[in-house]
Protein backbone atom coordinates (compact mmCIF):
# COMPACT_ATOMS: atom_id res chain seq x y z
CA UNK A 1 0.00 0.00 0.00
CA UNK A 2 2.29 2.43 0.76
CA UNK A 3 5.60 3.58 -1.55
CA UNK A 4 9.00 4.00 -1.22
CA UNK A 5 10.33 7.02 1.17
CA UNK A 6 7.15 8.59 2.33
CA UNK A 7 7.81 11.00 5.31
CA UNK A 8 6.16 9.12 8.56
CA UNK A 9 5.36 10.90 12.18
CA UNK A 10 4.67 8.94 15.09
CA UNK A 11 4.36 9.52 18.73
CA UNK A 12 3.77 7.84 22.14
CA UNK A 13 2.76 9.73 25.17
CA UNK A 14 5.46 8.80 28.19
CA UNK A 15 2.59 7.49 30.35
CA UNK A 16 4.45 4.15 31.68
CA UNK A 17 6.26 1.57 30.73
CA UNK A 18 5.13 -0.85 27.39
CA UNK A 19 3.97 -3.62 27.50
CA UNK A 20 3.26 -6.68 24.84
CA UNK A 21 0.06 -4.85 23.77
CA UNK A 22 1.89 -1.42 22.72
CA UNK A 23 4.38 -3.55 20.82
CA UNK A 24 2.34 -5.68 18.97
CA UNK A 25 -0.29 -3.03 18.19
CA UNK A 26 2.59 -0.27 17.53
CA UNK A 27 6.14 -0.58 17.56
CA UNK A 28 5.99 -3.94 15.15
CA UNK A 29 5.07 -1.52 13.16
CA UNK A 30 7.44 1.48 13.30
CA UNK A 31 10.17 -1.16 13.58
CA UNK A 32 9.36 -2.27 9.75
CA UNK A 33 8.51 1.20 8.58
CA UNK A 34 11.72 2.38 9.85
CA UNK A 35 13.76 -0.31 7.26
CA UNK A 36 11.96 1.66 4.22
CA UNK A 37 10.84 4.99 4.82
CA UNK A 38 12.31 8.26 6.32
CA UNK A 39 10.69 8.27 10.16
CA UNK A 40 10.17 10.76 12.98
CA UNK A 41 8.89 9.14 16.21
CA UNK A 42 8.75 11.26 19.26
CA UNK A 43 7.97 11.31 23.01
CA UNK A 44 4.54 13.57 23.30
CA UNK A 45 5.48 14.44 26.63
CA UNK A 46 3.36 17.87 26.08
CA UNK A 47 0.55 15.30 25.25
CA UNK A 48 0.97 14.02 28.72
CA UNK A 49 0.61 17.01 29.96
CA UNK A 50 -3.30 17.29 28.90
CA UNK A 51 -4.62 14.64 31.22
CA UNK A 52 -1.16 15.08 33.90
CA UNK A 53 -1.04 18.82 34.34
CA UNK A 54 -1.83 18.62 37.97
CA UNK A 55 0.58 16.14 38.87
CA UNK A 56 3.33 16.39 35.92
CA UNK A 57 6.54 15.21 37.70
CA UNK A 58 6.21 12.12 36.79
CA UNK A 59 6.13 12.60 32.92
CA UNK A 60 10.02 13.10 33.48
CA UNK A 61 11.09 9.82 34.50
CA UNK A 62 8.66 8.59 31.18
CA UNK A 63 10.25 10.28 28.95
CA UNK A 64 13.90 8.17 28.87
CA UNK A 65 11.91 5.29 30.06
CA UNK A 66 9.80 5.76 26.61
CA UNK A 67 13.41 5.81 24.86
CA UNK A 68 14.23 2.57 26.52
CA UNK A 69 11.58 0.52 25.24
CA UNK A 70 11.90 1.97 21.79
CA UNK A 71 15.57 1.33 21.39
CA UNK A 72 15.13 -2.38 23.27
CA UNK A 73 12.52 -2.99 21.10
CA UNK A 74 14.86 -2.48 18.37
CA UNK A 75 14.31 0.89 17.38
CA UNK A 76 17.33 2.50 15.90
CA UNK A 77 18.47 5.86 16.39
CA UNK A 78 20.27 5.71 13.11
CA UNK A 79 17.64 4.61 11.11
CA UNK A 80 15.16 6.73 12.14
CA UNK A 81 15.13 10.26 14.18
CA UNK A 82 13.91 9.49 17.78
CA UNK A 83 13.18 12.91 20.05
CA UNK A 84 11.14 14.72 22.21
CA UNK A 85 8.28 16.78 21.37
CA UNK A 86 9.00 19.87 23.80
CA UNK A 87 12.30 19.71 22.68
CA UNK A 88 11.93 21.50 19.17
CA UNK A 89 9.83 24.47 20.34
CA UNK A 90 8.27 24.79 16.70
CA UNK A 91 5.96 22.56 17.32
CA UNK A 92 4.24 24.90 20.02
CA UNK A 93 4.38 28.14 17.31
CA UNK A 94 2.15 25.88 14.91
CA UNK A 95 0.08 24.77 17.30
CA UNK A 96 -0.46 28.12 18.48
CA UNK A 97 -1.09 29.23 14.78
CA UNK A 98 -2.67 26.67 13.90
CA UNK A 99 -5.11 27.29 16.77
CA UNK A 100 -6.23 30.94 15.65
CA UNK A 101 -7.57 29.38 12.26
CA UNK A 102 -9.37 25.93 13.98
CA UNK A 103 -13.12 26.35 14.86
CA UNK A 104 -14.22 25.59 17.77
CA UNK A 105 -17.18 23.15 16.30
CA UNK A 106 -14.63 21.15 14.70
CA UNK A 107 -12.95 20.09 18.29
CA UNK A 108 -15.90 19.69 19.93
CA UNK A 109 -17.43 17.11 17.71
CA UNK A 110 -14.08 14.95 17.80
CA UNK A 111 -15.99 11.72 19.76
CA UNK A 112 -12.42 11.02 21.41
CA UNK A 113 -12.82 14.39 23.00
CA UNK A 114 -16.40 13.50 25.05
CA UNK A 115 -15.43 10.23 25.25
CA UNK A 116 -12.31 10.37 27.12
CA UNK A 117 -13.34 13.69 29.67
CA UNK A 118 -16.38 11.36 30.40
CA UNK A 119 -14.40 8.61 31.07
CA UNK A 120 -12.06 10.31 33.01
CA UNK A 121 -14.30 12.76 35.12
CA UNK A 122 -14.44 11.00 38.47
CA UNK A 123 -10.25 11.81 38.85
CA UNK A 124 -9.67 15.07 36.42
CA UNK A 125 -11.15 18.00 35.28
CA UNK A 126 -10.23 18.07 31.23
CA UNK A 127 -12.74 21.05 30.65
CA UNK A 128 -9.77 23.01 30.00
CA UNK A 129 -8.56 24.66 26.42
CA UNK A 130 -5.58 22.44 26.53
CA UNK A 131 -7.80 18.89 25.86
CA UNK A 132 -10.13 20.50 23.88
CA UNK A 133 -6.90 21.27 21.64
CA UNK A 134 -5.08 18.19 21.72
CA UNK A 135 -5.77 17.68 18.09
CA UNK A 136 -4.72 21.09 17.20
CA UNK A 137 -1.15 19.96 18.73
CA UNK A 138 -1.18 16.78 17.29
CA UNK A 139 -1.55 17.73 13.67
CA UNK A 140 1.20 20.33 14.22
CA UNK A 141 3.64 17.69 15.30
CA UNK A 142 2.64 15.89 12.23
CA UNK A 143 2.04 18.51 9.69
CA UNK A 144 4.93 20.47 10.54
CA UNK A 145 7.03 17.61 9.04
CA UNK A 146 5.30 18.03 6.41
CA UNK A 147 4.42 13.94 6.58
CA UNK A 148 2.43 11.70 4.30
CA UNK A 149 1.27 9.04 6.40
CA UNK A 150 1.05 8.44 10.67
CA UNK A 151 1.88 4.90 11.86
CA UNK A 152 -1.11 4.65 14.73
CA UNK A 153 -4.14 2.68 16.29
CA UNK A 154 -7.50 3.12 15.22
CA UNK A 155 -8.00 4.93 18.54
CA UNK A 156 -6.28 7.86 16.45
CA UNK A 157 -8.33 7.84 13.54
CA UNK A 158 -10.64 10.88 14.39
CA UNK A 159 -7.88 12.99 15.70
CA UNK A 160 -6.02 12.38 11.85
CA UNK A 161 -9.20 13.24 10.35
CA UNK A 162 -9.07 16.57 12.27
CA UNK A 163 -5.54 16.80 11.10
CA UNK A 164 -6.49 16.59 7.41
CA UNK A 165 -9.20 19.20 7.75
CA UNK A 166 -6.75 21.33 9.39
CA UNK A 167 -4.18 21.04 6.61
CA UNK A 168 -6.61 21.47 4.22
CA UNK A 169 -8.12 24.94 5.66
CA UNK A 170 -4.65 26.23 5.95
CA UNK A 171 -4.00 25.47 2.26
CA UNK A 172 -7.25 26.79 1.21
CA UNK A 173 -6.46 30.27 3.37
CA UNK A 174 -3.07 30.76 2.50
CA UNK A 175 -1.01 28.80 -0.51
CA UNK A 176 -2.81 28.96 -4.20
CA UNK A 177 -4.76 26.44 -5.16
CA UNK A 178 -2.06 24.84 -7.24
CA UNK A 179 0.47 25.10 -4.70
CA UNK A 180 -1.09 23.64 -1.33
CA UNK A 181 1.80 24.12 1.44
CA UNK A 182 0.95 20.69 3.49
CA UNK A 183 0.14 16.98 2.14
CA UNK A 184 -3.04 15.39 3.44
CA UNK A 185 -1.26 13.00 5.82
CA UNK A 186 -2.81 9.44 5.67
CA UNK A 187 -3.25 7.01 8.47
CA UNK A 188 -1.22 3.83 8.65
CA UNK A 189 -3.27 1.39 10.52
CA UNK A 190 -1.44 -1.38 11.97
CA UNK A 191 -2.42 -4.47 10.82
CA UNK A 192 -5.25 -6.17 13.27
CA UNK A 193 -2.49 -7.38 15.94
CA UNK A 194 -4.77 -7.46 18.95
CA UNK A 195 -2.92 -9.05 21.94
CA UNK A 196 -6.02 -9.00 24.43
CA UNK A 197 -4.54 -9.42 27.89
CA UNK A 198 -3.88 -12.64 30.78
CA UNK A 199 -7.53 -12.38 31.38
CA UNK A 200 -8.72 -11.99 27.81
CA UNK A 201 -9.91 -8.33 28.47
CA UNK A 202 -7.75 -5.43 26.63
CA UNK A 203 -4.10 -4.88 27.88
CA UNK A 204 -3.95 -2.39 29.81
CA UNK A 205 -1.73 -2.06 32.78
CA UNK A 206 -4.14 -0.42 34.90
CA UNK A 207 -6.00 -3.89 34.84
CA UNK A 208 -3.18 -6.10 35.81
CA UNK A 209 -3.22 -8.44 32.97
CA UNK A 210 -0.77 -7.23 31.08
CA UNK A 211 3.06 -8.43 30.52
CA UNK A 212 5.84 -5.34 29.93
CA UNK A 213 8.11 -5.06 27.61
CA UNK A 214 10.90 -4.97 30.68
CA UNK A 215 9.56 -7.99 33.09
CA UNK A 216 12.08 -10.09 34.23
CA UNK A 217 10.73 -13.59 32.45
CA UNK A 218 11.22 -15.55 36.18
CA UNK A 219 7.94 -12.62 37.20
CA UNK A 220 6.30 -13.50 33.28
CA UNK A 221 6.33 -17.51 34.05
CA UNK A 222 3.28 -17.64 36.99
CA UNK A 223 1.28 -15.14 34.87
CA UNK A 224 1.41 -17.33 32.11
CA UNK A 225 0.73 -20.07 34.06
CA UNK A 226 -2.80 -18.90 35.43
CA UNK A 227 -3.80 -17.59 32.04
CA UNK A 228 -7.69 -18.44 31.20
CA UNK A 229 -8.03 -20.71 28.50
CA UNK A 230 -10.99 -22.35 26.62
CA UNK A 231 -13.32 -22.36 29.16
CA UNK A 232 -15.42 -24.88 27.96
CA UNK A 233 -12.38 -27.57 28.47
CA UNK A 234 -13.06 -28.96 31.76
CA UNK A 235 -10.98 -31.57 31.17
CA UNK A 236 -7.15 -32.60 29.79
CA UNK A 237 -9.21 -35.42 27.29
CA UNK A 238 -12.10 -32.75 25.74
CA UNK A 239 -11.09 -31.63 22.71
CA UNK A 240 -10.31 -27.23 22.76
CA UNK A 241 -10.88 -24.82 20.58
CA UNK A 242 -7.53 -22.69 19.81
CA UNK A 243 -10.26 -19.45 18.48
CA UNK A 244 -11.89 -18.84 21.66
CA UNK A 245 -8.62 -19.64 23.59
CA UNK A 246 -6.94 -16.43 25.15
CA UNK A 247 -3.20 -18.55 24.65
CA UNK A 248 -3.56 -19.07 21.47
CA UNK A 249 -3.48 -14.76 19.52
CA UNK A 250 -0.21 -15.17 21.62
CA UNK A 251 1.29 -18.06 19.83
CA UNK A 252 -0.16 -16.49 16.44
CA UNK A 253 2.26 -13.57 17.13
CA UNK A 254 5.35 -15.17 18.63
CA UNK A 255 5.33 -18.84 17.90
CA UNK A 256 6.33 -20.50 14.28
CA UNK A 257 3.59 -20.91 12.05
CA UNK A 258 4.38 -24.37 11.64
CA UNK A 259 4.32 -25.04 15.24
CA UNK A 260 1.12 -22.99 15.36
CA UNK A 261 -0.61 -25.39 13.62
CA UNK A 262 0.87 -28.23 15.61
CA UNK A 263 -0.78 -26.31 18.54
CA UNK A 264 -4.14 -25.94 16.65
CA UNK A 265 -4.02 -29.71 15.48
CA UNK A 266 -3.19 -30.77 19.28
CA UNK A 267 -5.62 -28.57 21.13
CA UNK A 268 -9.24 -29.62 18.84
CA UNK A 269 -7.57 -33.38 18.95
CA UNK A 270 -7.03 -33.43 22.93
CA UNK A 271 -3.80 -34.45 22.39
CA UNK A 272 -2.09 -31.34 23.52
CA UNK A 273 -3.06 -30.10 27.49
CA UNK A 274 -3.19 -26.73 27.86
CA UNK A 275 -0.55 -26.67 30.74
CA UNK A 276 1.81 -27.99 27.57
CA UNK A 277 0.94 -25.68 25.54
CA UNK A 278 1.56 -22.75 28.45
CA UNK A 279 5.20 -24.58 28.17
CA UNK A 280 5.22 -23.75 24.65
CA UNK A 281 4.50 -20.29 25.44
CA UNK A 282 6.91 -19.76 27.88
CA UNK A 283 9.61 -20.75 25.34
CA UNK A 284 7.95 -18.54 22.73
CA UNK A 285 8.03 -15.65 25.10
CA UNK A 286 11.70 -16.38 25.97
CA UNK A 287 12.61 -16.52 22.87
CA UNK A 288 10.89 -12.92 22.33
CA UNK A 289 11.86 -11.40 24.67
CA UNK A 290 15.74 -12.34 25.29
CA UNK A 291 17.30 -9.96 22.88
CA UNK A 292 14.38 -7.33 24.07
CA UNK A 293 16.41 -7.56 27.56
CA UNK A 294 19.83 -7.58 26.37
CA UNK A 295 19.61 -4.67 24.51
CA UNK A 296 17.68 -3.02 27.57
CA UNK A 297 19.99 -3.87 30.08
CA UNK A 298 23.10 -2.59 28.10
CA UNK A 299 21.50 0.56 28.06
CA UNK A 300 20.75 0.34 31.43
CA UNK A 301 24.38 0.84 32.33
CA UNK A 302 24.79 3.64 30.16
CA UNK A 303 22.06 6.21 31.23
CA UNK A 304 23.42 8.83 29.74
CA UNK A 305 22.88 7.35 26.24
CA UNK A 306 19.28 7.58 26.35
CA UNK A 307 19.88 11.42 26.67
CA UNK A 308 22.44 11.14 23.98
CA UNK A 309 20.05 9.57 21.49
CA UNK A 310 17.02 12.25 22.17
CA UNK A 311 19.72 15.10 21.81
CA UNK A 312 20.85 14.19 18.33
CA UNK A 313 17.56 13.22 17.50
CA UNK A 314 16.17 16.61 18.66
CA UNK A 315 18.55 18.31 16.77
CA UNK A 316 17.92 16.53 13.31
CA UNK A 317 14.32 17.14 13.92
CA UNK A 318 14.91 21.01 14.76
CA UNK A 319 16.62 21.12 11.28
CA UNK A 320 13.62 20.32 9.79
CA UNK A 321 10.78 21.90 11.80
CA UNK A 322 12.97 25.24 12.00
CA UNK A 323 12.68 25.59 7.85
CA UNK A 324 8.94 24.58 7.90
CA UNK A 325 8.20 26.72 10.27
CA UNK A 326 9.91 29.64 8.58
CA UNK A 327 8.02 28.95 5.48
CA UNK A 328 5.09 28.85 7.47
CA UNK A 329 5.72 32.33 8.46
CA UNK A 330 6.32 33.66 5.30
CA UNK A 331 2.75 32.18 4.32
CA UNK A 332 1.30 33.86 6.69
CA UNK A 333 3.15 37.29 6.50
CA UNK A 334 4.78 36.78 9.46
CA UNK A 335 8.13 36.64 8.59
CA UNK A 336 9.44 39.70 10.27
N1 LIG B 1 -2.31 11.09 20.39
C1 LIG B 1 -1.40 10.00 20.31
C2 LIG B 1 -1.75 8.95 21.37
O1 LIG B 1 -2.32 9.28 22.37
C3 LIG B 1 0.04 10.45 20.50
C4 LIG B 1 0.44 11.47 19.49
C5 LIG B 1 0.65 12.80 19.71
C6 LIG B 1 0.65 11.24 18.10
N2 LIG B 1 1.00 13.40 18.56
C7 LIG B 1 1.02 12.48 17.56
C8 LIG B 1 0.59 10.10 17.29
C9 LIG B 1 1.31 12.62 16.19
C10 LIG B 1 0.87 10.26 15.93
C11 LIG B 1 1.23 11.49 15.39
O2 LIG B 1 -1.40 7.82 21.18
Amino acid sequence: MTTQNERIVSGMRPTGPLHLGHHFGVLANWLKLQEQHECFFFVADWHALTTEYADPKRIKGFVPGLVLDWVAAGLDPKKCVIFQQSQVKEHAELHLLLSMMTPVGWLERCPTYKEVAQELSGQKDLATYGFLGYPVLMCSDIILYKASAVPVGQDQLPHLELTREIARRFNFLHCPENAPFFPEPKAMLTEEAKLPGLDGRKMSKSYGNSISLGEPLSEIAPKVKTMLTDKNRLRRADPGDPDVCNLFPYHKLMTSPELCAEIREGCTKASLGCVDCKKLLMESLTRFLEPVHERRNALLGDPERLWAILAEGNDRARAVASKNIADIRQALNLDF
